[in-house]
């Protein structure tokens, strides 16, 4: 049976794939949540307790080394997946952004060399490339970190590709394009759409919605990290985890409109407007190194798939409207 540990396991994307790993019989899931004086588990509360049981869930912090050396031991592989995320909140507290994302990082490179963890699986983020100077975007594209929590990624994967050239480390770096799904914050794009779509009956504010992304649902997401688990091949690769297909936030917003029904208006409110030279104009992922080293392919993609998954979504949070906080999330 293969021990597994999952960094951020308390967050969206880590929550479903403990999930995920947890309901299979050959692995041992090791979930990490972030310790805090309340006791709670993040998205792991979501999950149905009978498969919760089965996570061995440990609480801590990255920035700690001497904790995440113990928390590494006997460990076979790490999907490291714990970082601060929201780009604007990277503007105010960029030092937490460093020591979480940069030397939290580190600090599980170290541990795993001294440990020896055979497979280590990294999480990049398609803010690394900066606003795309071709499309589809492969992993060849110039790096250009626009804002520091994209600088802190940028620096995290280069570590991790350093612990593979330096010191063999066995990697793969998985670099999701925007992820969006059940438990997504309200911070990020779809859910704050979603959420104030729900509420209001004659408009929403959004910031610049002629921006274009990629989004890839949480089940194709976990999927990717499914399938970086298994491969028997030695990959040391960044490997993009995208759909191939783009859309403004205005059309996306339309699209939600429709799902829900509402015919509302979008009105522009400058604090969430990103600095000019700040915003990322257009993201669109090529996974053709995806499809060729994992055997990954997305099974929600282009327009219909990405439908199929917005009503999957909007589903949920109408089933879990109490997570609402009406936060304005930076
Ligand atoms: N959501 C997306 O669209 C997206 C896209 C690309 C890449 N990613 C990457 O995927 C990973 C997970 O993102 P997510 O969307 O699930 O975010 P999330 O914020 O829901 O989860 C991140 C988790 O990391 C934990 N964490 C933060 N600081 C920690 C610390 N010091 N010690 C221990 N745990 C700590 C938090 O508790 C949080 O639950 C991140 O590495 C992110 O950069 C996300």
């Amino acid at each position: 049976m293969k021990k597994i540990l999952i960094t951020g396991a308390d967050g969206f994307i880590g929550s479903h794939l403990a999930e995920k790993l947890a309901k299979k019989k050959n692995f041992k899931v090791f979930a990490l949540v972030q310790y805090n004086s309340f006791g709670s588990n993040g998205w792991l509360e979501n999950i149905d307790l009978k498969i919760r049981r089965k996570i061995n869930i440990v609480s801590g912090d990255i920035r700690d080394k001497k904790f995440v050396n113990t928390l590494t031991r006997n460990k076979d592989i790490i999907c490291h997946l714990a970082a601060l995320i929201s780009i604007p909140y990277s503007y105010y507290s960029p030092y937490a952004y460093v020591d979480t994302n940069i030397n939290g990082t580190l600090n599980l490179l170290e541990s795993s060399l001294e440990n020896n963890v055979k497979k280590f699986i990294h999480t990049s983020t398609s803010e690394v490339y900066g606003s795309a100077q071709f499309t589809p975007i492969d992993e060849k594209h110039p790096i250009n970190a626009q804002s520091p929590y994209a600088a802190t990624k940028v620096a995290a994967d280069q570590l991790v590709n350093s612990y593979r050239d330096t010191f063999g480390l066995n990697t793969i770096t998985l670099r999701p394009f925007n992820t969006f799904g059940p438990r997504q914050s309200e911070r990020a794009i779809i859910p704050s759409i979603i959420n104030q779509a729900m509420i209001n009956d004659k408009n929403i504010k959004l910031g610049n919605i002629d921006t274009k992304r990629d989004f890839t649902f949480i089940n194709d997401t976990i999927n990717a990290f499914e399938k970086a688990i298994k491969t028997g091949k030695k990959i040391n690769n960044v490997i993009n985890v995208g759909t191939n297909y783009s859309i403004t936030i205005k059309s996306l917003a339309k699209i939600i409109f429709k799902i829900l029904g509402k015919n509302l208006k979008i009105l522009k409110e400058n604090r969430r407007v990103r600095p000019i030279k700040g915003e990322v104009d257009h993201l669109k992922a090529s996974n053709l190194l995806a499809k060729k080293k994992l055997l990954w392919k997305p099974n929600f993609n282009g327009e219909k798939g990405l439908k199929k998954a917005l009503i999957i979504t909007i589903n949920w949070y109408k089933k879990n409207k109490n997570f609402y906080n009406n936060h304005f999330y930076f």
